[in-house]
């Protein structure tokens, strides 16, 4: 028996014995792609999500979901007391990275204070493994393509929460044994993406735009470099780290990367065949790292990740996916700091 056959049987195994996993964050992108992956595998899932980033319809009918906001960690444990997961998916997070330092403390509280109480409750109700999505964010401007070794300088307080869980969760393993997986993705787009929050999610964004006959609008000249993947090649490597590769990190996504110029004339080209005619503006530059993206041969060598992004074709399917969508007011944030505050956020 190989490795692979091992693990298949390790895994085939514990779906018999229907393991539960908790995903936190289950309303959004990756969670609720995710969720619906490890339903279809045989597993149980029970979601928490408090749905300030994510909508209550992105959920599978079949998911045991508690409404409930991680900041409030006595509801947390509730969740852990009354389901006993044994595996714990920790992906909610305000993931707006160049909003963060008008948000620090929205930002601390939801990437970093949340993540201690899912700590806490882990430790505390015994769960076996917990798997963090961090970010590139925590290489700050470094040298791209980014290997997990290169040194982590965030630049933006979101950056800097990702970090600091991280860390958390090294010495939460030595103090208290817990196990743990860290995967930094970039740039996943698909559907149940949140296009409605004006701070994040680029593609998204501007499918919106497009929908609503506004243009799509652009930070700057447009010459940063960003490569985009979709969701769907994430789930056997998220999967695999339930078990597998304790204590190490991953970057995830995908290879080929864009200007954010031609990432936006891809979006214009096929708004079109819906029916949308959107013109492309350039707004003022923001404060944010111009190149980046990762070096993914870790996770394609130990965790088979393989990803055969098509961004035409992903975009084409959040298209269809958003005009089946009630429609959602975009998402205005309450800012703790105007100083310095770019004249397209200001109200
Ligand atoms: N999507 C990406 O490109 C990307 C890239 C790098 C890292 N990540 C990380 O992956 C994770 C998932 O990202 P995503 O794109 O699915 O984000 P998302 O915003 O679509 O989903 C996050 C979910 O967390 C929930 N949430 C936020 N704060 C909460 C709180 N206090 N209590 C309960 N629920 C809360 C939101 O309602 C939302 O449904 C995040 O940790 C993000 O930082 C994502």
């Amino acid at each position: 028996m190989n490795s692979r056959e091992y693990l298949d049987t390790i895994l085939a195994k514990e779906i018999q014995n229907m393991k539960t996993v908790l995903i936190t964050g289950a309303a959004g992108l990756l969670g609720a792609n995710f969720s619906k992956y490890l339903l279809d595998e045989g597993y149980n899932v029970v979601g928490i999500d408090d749905l300030s980033g994510g909508f209550k319809s992105s959920i599978d009918d079949r998911v045991d979901f508690y409404e409930v906001d991680l900041k409030d960690y006595d509801d947390v444990d509730r969740v852990f007391k009354t389901t006993s997961p044994d595996y714990v998916y920790h992906f909610a997070a305000y993931a707006a990275e160049g909003l963060s330092p008008y948000i620090r403390r929205y930002n601390y509280m939801n990437n970093v204070v949340c993540s201690a109480n899912v700590v806490n409750a882990c430790v505390n109700f015994g769960v076996e493994k917990i798997i963090f999505t961090s970010s590139m964010a925590v290489y700050g401007e470094g040298n791209p393509p980014y290997t997990e070794e290169q040194p982590q300088i965030p630049e933006d307080p979101y950056g800097i929460a990702k970090y600091a869980v991280e860390m958390d969760l090294k010495l939460a393993k030595e103090h208290f044994g817990l196990d743990y997986a860290i995967v930094r993705p970039h740039n996943v787009v698909g559907t149940y993406q949140n296009i409605w929050d004006r701070y994040r999610n680029v593609i998204g964004i501007w499918i919106r735009q497009s929908m609503r006959n506004e243009p799509l609008t652009i930070f700057g000249d447009g010459t940063q470099i960003r490569a985009f993947s979709d969701i769907k090649f994430y789930m056997e490597p998220f999967k695999r780290l339930m078990i597998e590769y304790p204590g190490e990190t991953f970057n995830i996504g995908a290879d080929k990367d864009w200007t954010i110029n031609e990432a936006a004339n891809l979006v214009v080209k096929v708004a079109r065949e819906f029916g949308y005619e959107p013109n492309i503006i350039h707004l003022e530059k923001r404060k944010e790292v111009h190149t980046a993206y990762s070096d993914h041969t870790k996770a394609k060598e130990l965790l088979d990740f393989y990803d055969d992004t098509n961004l035409e074709d992903t975009i084409r399917e959040m298209f269809t996916w958003a005009e089946a969508q009630p429609v959602h007011d975009v998402k205005y944030i309450d800012y703790e700091i105007e100083k310095n505050l770019y004249t397209f956020w200001k109200k």
